[in-house]
């Protein structure tokens, strides 16, 4: 199951300027796979996900393109891609970063440094701010306009994933709002398709997109203008789809300075709000603020079924604007990887570096929303548990924080398995009763709260009641007895498998 690079497909350099630059460069890597055509009234492209998911695992799945797609009856010409972000080297395709060949963890590392080299010495995000380019000037996303009653979002190949899904839904665009006092924000939420010019806007509550509808309603507003972006630059989407600006900073400028360069606006066709130019497709419109929508039910990233939600808020489009053959993305929630997790991982490790001198590594595995691991260069008694602590204490996906030593792979679920049985004692955990967690965690007693566990997995010290002396590694001892040992088997590998 491997897919061939694509040498004839022309290579195209970081910064990308569309979500679709993004795709032809995975696939000139060989890690995007072509498919003509998926029947979606059969359910065969959320099938796929789930398959190629469990036959490849996260990492060596490579995003899929389907060319064309059956939705309600009719064959609707896509292209929609999907699962973009399942390993490191895709990761650290649109930062221009080299991906260390065949060495997962060298590459995951020369994307945390190649991110936190763009931070300042302050430890803030380097900023560009964004270019608007005039109206006049044709912006690729505007060369279509289609306006009033001439719209029709369901000729569009947007996916209902799950039989069980409330509808089809738009689920991969940033969602653009404006409001006084507080500024502009570019947040991702679905959308959930509810005709030829409606569709619901799903901000949690919290979410910053939420709150500023809320700061609009209390100002009096009746309705807020807002913009859909659909296929705009991977780390314009990154941005907008990972928590880590505050309400009120611009995801634009941060998205310039982790580009390296401005990100090219255009005013929307409808209202005043500013769009990437460069993007597939635009869904403008306005958001009453008097009025509320059913949403839901809908599949979530835990891979589990949401509530259906009374009173969310909705959006009448005004005007979709969009290339001339647009590309779409589909985010299989909860199956597929299309959260962008290098920004986020970096900005934790920026976080909890301030915190804990001698962290390691962060991450949070693929496919275990709501676990982290913590690696620490532990020198004394307690800082695990520290450790663990502080992580748990903050906002994110931080239901379960498993503190390990710095020699443990943390990009690697078995080696934190096994830490678990070897290494840690039951009684080496802590039980936090109740606090604040982020959506949608389907065991959570009430949506955004949730008890959490701090498990220290680094090995006890004789003060924190672990053995006064560690027994040695066996397989450290083969290395240091045997130091050619490796590289005679690395050297003769290819030969064992010739029978
Ligand atoms: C594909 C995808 C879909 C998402 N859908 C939602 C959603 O429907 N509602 C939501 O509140 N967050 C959703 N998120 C998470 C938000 O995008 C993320 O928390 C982001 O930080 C929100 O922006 P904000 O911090 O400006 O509110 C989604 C993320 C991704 C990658």
């Amino acid at each position: 199951m491997t897919v061939k690079a694509h040498q004839n497909v022309q290579p195209m350099t970081a910064p990308f300027e569309s979500m679709r630059d993004f795709a032809q460069a995975l696939e000139h890597n060989g890690r995007l796979l072509r498919i003509p055509e998926m029947d979606q009234d059969q359910y065969e492209a959320s099938a796929f996900a789930y398959r190629l998911i469990e036959r490849m695992g996260f990492e060596a799945a490579p995003a899929f393109l389907i060319e064309r797609i059956k939705i309600d009856g009719r064959w609707i010409d896509g292209p929609v891609v999907a699962n973009f972000y399942g390993d490191w080297q895709d990761e650290a395709l649109p930062f221009g970063i080299a991906p260390v060949q065949g060495n997962r963890q060298a590459t995951f590392k020369a994307v945390m440094n190649g991110l936190l080299s763009r931070l300042t010495p302050a430890g803030t995000w380097h900023r560009i701010a964004p270019v608007v380019i005039p109206s006049d000037t044709k912006a690729p996303c505007q060369s279509v306009v289609v306006r009033g009653d001439a719209i029709d979002l369901t000729q569009f190949p947007f996916l209902k994933n799950n039989p069980a899904d409330g509808g089809r839904y738009i689920n991969m665009g940033a969602v653009v709002l404006e409001a006084p006092g507080i500024g502009r924000n570019v947040g991702t939420y679905r959308c959930q398709l509810k005709g030829p010019h409606r569709i619901g806007v799903n901000p949690e509550p919290g979410q910053h997109g939420w709150q500023m509808l809320m700061s609009l309603k209390r100002q009096g507003a009746k309705s807020a203008p807002c913009a859909v972006v659909l296929g705009a630059d991977p780390i314009t989407f990154a941005v907008s789809s990972s928590k880590f600006t505050g309400l009120g900073e611009d995801e634009y400028e941060i998205a310039g300075g982790l580009r390296g360069k401005a990100v090219e606006l255009v005013k929307c066709v409808s209202n005043d709000l500013h769009v990437p130019a460069h993007a597939e497709m635009i869904i403008e419109g306005v958001i009453p603020l008097d009025a509320t929508d059913d949403e839901g039910p809908y599949g979530e990233m835990y891979g589990y079924l949401g509530p259906k939600k009374a009173n969310n808020f909705y959006m009448d489009v005004t005007a979709v604007t969009h290339r001339p053959q647009p590309w779409f993305a589909n985010s299989f929630t909860g199956v597929t990887c299309d959260m962008p997790k290098g920004p986020q991982t970096a900005s934790e490790y920026n976080r909890y570096k301030k915190l804990i001198p001698n962290l390691t590594a962060f991450y949070g595995p693929r496919g275990a929303s709501g676990v982290v691991v913590v690696a620490i260069d532990k020198r004394m008694p307690g800082e695990g548990m520290m450790a663990g602590q502080l992580v748990a204490a903050n906002p994110g996906l931080n239901k379960v924080v498993i503190v390990v030593d710095k020699d443990v792979d943390v990009l690697s679920p078995q080696a934190v398995m096994h830490v678990l049985g070897a290494r840690w004692q039951p009684s080496a955990s802590l039980m936090i009763p109740q606090t604040q967690m982020m959506m949608p965690d389907p065991s959570a007693p009430k949506r955004g709260l949730s008890s959490k566990m701090v498990i220290d997995a680094t090995r006890q010290l004789p003060d924190e009641g672990g053995p006064k002396d560690w027994p040695a590694n066996t397989r450290t001892l083969l290395q240091d007895g045997a130091p050619h040992a490796f590289d005679l088997v690395d050297a003769r590998w290819d030969q064992y498998w010739k029978t």
